[in-house]
């Protein structure tokens, strides 16, 4: 009999919003306390479908939210943006999510690193993110660094350990 673990064959693929379902089970699973309605990852999907993509093997087992931004406020959590930004000024990682049995693996630090290919396509000056769930340590060595505190009510709704990173592209 075939031994078949759940991450061989792991790559990252476009997101459809076919996965949306598989998204929302993830963000369950990997963020009980940061709550998102589908809405709101079905529209990241529509406005920036390149930012968003699946972590996949026999199954789905993480996603990455991301998009143009600006260099203000990061979105709120659980909040419609509407639209992009026309003057966008900063890459926004709005969510990178993997199951356990998918960590460890190096497709984080994979997606990162093409996000930042990403970003720089683009033009844009930095990668930012909101760090929750005591990443910061995997964002520090992945280049990004803490920007100021968390003041404003918009990251705040994140929680009182998030922290706004970001990484400079020379
Ligand atoms: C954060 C996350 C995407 C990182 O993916 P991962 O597969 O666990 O990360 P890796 O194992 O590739 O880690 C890369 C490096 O960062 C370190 N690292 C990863 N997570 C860390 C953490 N929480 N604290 C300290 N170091 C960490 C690893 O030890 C590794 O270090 P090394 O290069 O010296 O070996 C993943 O753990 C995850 O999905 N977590 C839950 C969701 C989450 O918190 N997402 C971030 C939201 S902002």
């Amino acid at each position: 009999m075939i031994d078949v673990r759940a991450t061989d064959g792991l790559h990252w693929r476009a997101m459809t919003s076919s996965d949306l379902a598989a998204v929302d089970a993830i963000a369950a699973r990997v963020h009980p306390d940061y709550p998102e309605d589908t809405s709101v990852f079905a529209e990241r999907l529509r406005l920036h479908s390149e930012g968003c993509r699946i972590l996949a093997a026999a199954a789905v087992v993480g996603y990455v939210i991301s998009h143009p931004w600006h260099l203000g406020p990061p979105p709120a959590l659980n909040v419609l943006i509407g639209s992009i930004p026309e003057a966008a000024s900063t890459y926004y990682i709005h969510d990178l999510a993997l199951l356990p049995e998918a960590r460890g693996s190096g497709a984080a630090v994979g997606i990162v690193t093409m996000l930042v290919a990403h970003a720089r396509k683009l033009g844009l000056p930095s990668v930012s993110l909101v760090a929750v769930n005591g990443s910061a340590p995997f964002w520090a060595k992945q280049g990004f660094a803490v920007v100021g505190e968390p003041a404003d009510h918009k990251l705040m709704s994140y929680g009182a350990d998030a922290r706004l990173m970001r990484r400079h592209l020379a």
